[in-house]
């Protein structure tokens, strides 16, 4: 090797060692007699002094022509410094360099490569390369690399096999567009990336290897926002012969190992929520619980007092923020300001403060005297001191909006402290949803999601009421993973593609071979993916999925460092059949 260490190594301990380090240049500081250059790698950043009057000659020219971004390898003795650096490791020591040489120099970099650059979204994204140079995204590709090597170590101890699967495939049902790859071989006919492997890993239950596990890329064509990529990592698990308890005692044990080997978290034991509880409650089925502020629906109480915006509204929705009757005017009008945003959509804002002395003051008090208000605070169980926030309209959108004001709030009042985890199931969710658009039911997670035992019968009778024996992984308010009991019985696959509109004609082109497939002795089984790139994010405390990922598209889904996608030549194109 060209190093002795690396420029994250050296210690108080290393004084008076002989050492060669490589790195690049993040600094030189030129005080005339003195040069100090910050030498860096990905373990850290070491600095190198050179003396006007020791150091030789040639050496010091060096140093004083060194631009940033240059390679060195640079060899001298470690001391101790006399001004240290309480911020980084090796801020005790400095290494008097004796000897040096150019590995490589650099053009001017196009932003400065330290924790706090000065480079914006779009250049670093173009000079990739180099923003991962920064220490920042280094430590958030070594986080991803210890989750990976910990969900390895975690399922290959339980005996699970990691199996690839192919990429380029038939459509898969997950729901988003598809990524589609035109055939050479065969003109006019498509691949689609999967959006996830589910089929293969269905086929691969009926095969018998009834642990299966895939650290796996899937692709999805649909709006990106702070948690989406077009390109993503999943999980992919599933296991034959298991019940829901099961799975979740082992995909909780993963995501417990993963804290506890990875952030030496212990999160205890794993919550379990009805989603018709979570929706009432938290008004979404991914609560963040770190802290309570529940919802209340108050519409028994609001109707028909004269107040027309209450009257005409399906529901009636309030949360009360303790401690906050003294907000401001201000205050108010910045969350109605927030709620009435487009993409939250709600019309108005209607508060009452719990005054200290027993008295309210609302926003309505034209409409709503005093004892009705109280009434109100009593429903929703506020206290004096409090402040009652309150939302009306249809019940979907409404419950939406409160849960965005909920989260708000939280995020407000600090309760939503990013070094607690607090993750949830959420189970028995809806198994179809009514689409207005195509006057048809779709299936809120896949066509193989089974009903819960005890609903089978309502799939003919009352197929909205019908709840999937299936369950999310949600941590602080993030969906980190989602999986179901699948359907393994053909009548019962009848039933739900009847239930979905689909013709046993459809059935058969979308997934014929899968229906083909489990004719042949399927074994009951079940399965989850979790979204690898959000948990990466979780673990590394931040909303964006984007600064794990080595390479990721921009927003509108670009890659501008290599241009993609672009535009491909008209012989390619010919030979496409485009
Ligand atoms: P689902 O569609 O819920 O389930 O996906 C599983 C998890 O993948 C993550 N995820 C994403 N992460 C980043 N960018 C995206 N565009 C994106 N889309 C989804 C989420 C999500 O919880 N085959 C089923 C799983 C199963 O039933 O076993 C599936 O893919 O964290």
């Amino acid at each position: 090797m060209l190093r002795s260490h690396t420029c994250g190594e050296l210690r108080i301990s290393h004084v008076g060692l002989k050492v060669s380090l490589c790195g690049w240049v993040q600094k030189v500081r030129d005080k005339g007699k003195m040069i100090w250059i910050d030498l860096r790698d990905r373990y850290g950043v070491t600095q190198l002094i050179f003396e006007e009057e020791s150091t030789p000659n040639e050496i010091y020219k060096m140093a004083r022509e060194c631009g940033r971004e240059f390679v060195l390898q640079a060899s001298g003795v470690v001391s101790e410094r006399s001004s240290k650096n309480k911020n980084i490791e090796t801020g005790d020591v400095e290494i008097v360099v004796e000897s040096m040489q150019y590995l490589n120099k650099s053009k001017v970099p196009p932003f400065i490569i330290e924790d706090k650059t000065d480079g914006g979204e779009e250049l670093r994204m173009k000079y990739r390369y180099l923003d991962l140079r920064r220490i920042p995204l280094q430590k958030n590709l070594k986080l991803r690399h210890s989750l990976m090597r910990e969900t390895r170590n975690y399922l290959d101890k339980k005996d699970f096999v990691e199996i690839e699967t192919p990429v380029l495939i038939k459509s898969t049902p997950e729901g988003a567009r598809d990524f589609i790859v035109p055939s050479r071989m065969n003109q006019g006919e498509f691949y689609a990336l999967p959006q996830s492997p589910q089929t293969f890993k269905q086929l691969l239950m009926v095969s018998g290897f009834d642990k299966y596990y895939q650290l796996v890329k899937c692709f999805r064509d649909e709006d990106l926002r702070a948690d989406r990529q077009p390109e993503f990592t999943q999980i992919d698990c599933e296991i034959s012969f298991a019940e829901r308890k099961d799975i979740l005692n082992t995909f909780g044990g993963l995501i417990s190992h993963l804290f506890k080997s990875v952030l030496n978290i212990d999160i205890g034991s794993i919550p379990i929520m009805e989603y018709d509880d979570a929706i009432k409650n938290y008004g979404t089925d991914k609560p963040d619980i770190r802290f309570e502020m529940k919802i209340n629906d108050v519409s028994s109480i609001t109707k028909g007092t004269g107040f027309n915006v209450f009257d005409s509204s399906e529901i009636v929705l309030a949360l009360v923020a303790q401690g906050c009757s003294e907000y401001s005017r201000k205050q108010i009008d910045e969350l109605t300001d927030f709620v009435c945003k487009p993409q939250i959509g709600a019309k108005g804002l209607v508060y009452i403060k719990s005054n200290e002395d027993g008295s309210f003051k609302s926003s309505v008090d034209k409409f709503f005297d005093q004892k009705k208000l109280a009434e109100i605070a009593n429903l929703s169980m506020a206290n004096k001191g409090d402040l009652i926030l309150m939302l009306a309209g249809e019940k979907n959108s409404t419950y939406n909006a409160i849960a965005e004001l909920r989260l708000e709030m939280g995020e407000r009042l600090n309760l939503r402290d990013p070094s607690i985890y607090k993750p949830l199931w959420v189970v028995n969710f809806p198994l179809l949803q009514w689409d207005e658009e195509s006057k048809r039911f779709h299936a809120m997670h896949h066509p193989f999601t089974s009903p819960l035992e005890d609903d089978i019968d309502l799939l003919d009778k009352d197929p909205a009421s019908v709840r999937a024996n299936a369950y999310d992984l949600v941590v602080n308010g993030v969906e980190i993973g989602g999986g179901s009991i699948r359907i393994y019985k053909r009548e019962l696959q009848e039933k739900m593609f009847n239930a979905l509109g689909f013709s046993e004609k459809e059935a058969k082109e979308q997934f014929g071979f899968l229906l083909d497939a489990f004719q042949y002795g399927t074994p009951p089984h079940g399965g989850i993916a979790f979204g690898f790139d959000r948990i990466c994010a979780l673990f590394g405390g931040q909303e964006s999925i984007r600064d794990f990922i080595a390479f990721p598209k921009n927003t509108s889904g670009r890659d501008v460092m290599i241009d993609s996608p672009s535009n491909i030549d008209s012989t390619q194109r010919k030979e496409l059949g485009l």
